[in-house]
């Protein structure tokens, strides 16, 4: 009798474990750090980021439509992945692109919107991938890194996005590869042709046509199209000063893309920001100039402490353990 007591116990506990698992880390409060100076200085990304040369661009070699692709030919290329059933599968929610080995651009939207707020310690930037989600044992094959601390921009608007950029600190540098090289960041020095026409290549884990997701990283060539295409489209949510307004009809980018590099001549001028319907409409991508020309981009560190969901996800297995042990 005591036995069976017992087991209904642990079976109650594993079973509510499991459930409020996905709330532990939500449930802490953030902790907020404006840190313009001294500790975190954009500026000096910025020139390590100079060391990088800009790498072959082959758009203008006619590989145009959506089309999977080789990690080799974006190597700057990263997936942002969360966990789902418990830490088991992982999957790509936003892109980004390595601007050194330890950081990464991205948008601020795929960490904190009005509807989302992620923490650090729950996500995982892979790079060297060529598909979309795996099992977490797959972290001691590819190129997994924990984030440090997130650092997003501090007039990010969480409703309108308007300076959507944020800059995710890894734990440990990636490792130099084939597949795995930091692309070289649009700033005043460098001259880019960005002009209305321009083929720009843009890459992701997103959805492909019809709202199909997709399992694999795919790459689509894309023009710059004038302002004037976007504000007829978008009306004063577009401003010229912060946004590129790219795409073709059927080329374009789309949810899960947010975040990774649009890169025109090999260099990255814009991150995937918004856009409606894709393919349908242009999409809306964010400046990289205006941001790199000054001095001193205002981010704010934002971090939580946090149970570590590895812990969790131990103490789940001893419990289940425990209880076959004393079945
Ligand atoms: N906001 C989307 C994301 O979070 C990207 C949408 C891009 N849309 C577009 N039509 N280009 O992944």
């Amino acid at each position: 009798m005591r036995g069976i007591r017992w087991k209904r116990t642990l079976t109650v506990i594993i079973v509510l474990l499991m459930f409020f698992e996905q709330y532990l880390c939500k449930l802490e409060p953030f902790v907020e750090v404006v840190t313009t100076n001294g500790t975190f200085n954009f500026i000096d990304i910025l020139n390590e980021n100079k060391k990088y040369q800009a790498i072959q661009d082959f758009c203008p070699l006619k590989i145009v439509g959506g089309k999977a692709v080789a990690s080799a030919l974006v190597p700057y290329q990263v997936a942002l992945r969360k966990p789902h059933y418990i830490g088991m599968y992982w999957d790509s929610f936003c892109g980004g692109s390595l601007v050194t080995y330890k950081y990464v651009l991205t948008a601020a939207h795929c960490i904190v919107s009005d509807k989302l707020k992620l923490i650090a310690s729950d996500i995982r930037v892979v790079a060297g991938t060529e598909v979309t989600g795996s099992m977490f044992l797959a972290m001691y094959f590819e190129n997994w890194r924990r984030v440090e601390h997130y650092y997003i921009h501090m007039h990010y608007h969480t409703t309108f996005w308007e300076n959507d950029i944020a800059l995710l600190n890894l734990e440990k540098p990636f490792i130099k590869s084939i597949a795995v090289r930091p692309i070289r960041l649009h700033t005043s020095d460098l001259k880019v042709n960005v002009d209305v026409g321009s083929k720009c290549m843009i890459s992701g884990f997103g959805t492909k046509e019809n709202n199909e997701p997709s399992a694999e990283l795919r790459m689509v060539c894309v023009p710059i199209l004038p302002t004037t295409k976007c504000e007829e489209v978008y009306g004063m949510a577009y401003q010229r000063a912060i946004y590129w307004c790219v795409g073709a009809k059927g080329k374009d980018s789309c949810q899960g893309d947010s975040g990774g590099p649009l890169v025109c001549y090999g260099v990255q001028v814009g991150i995937v920001s918004w856009g409606s319907d894709c393919g349908m409409y242009p999409g809306v991508y964010t400046r990289i100039l205006p941001l790199t020309t000054q001095q001193y981009v205002p981010f704010i560190q934002k971090n939580a402490i946090c149970i570590r969901r590895n812990v969790v996800v131990v103490l789940v297995c001893f419990l289940i353990s425990m209880y076959f042990v004393f079945q």
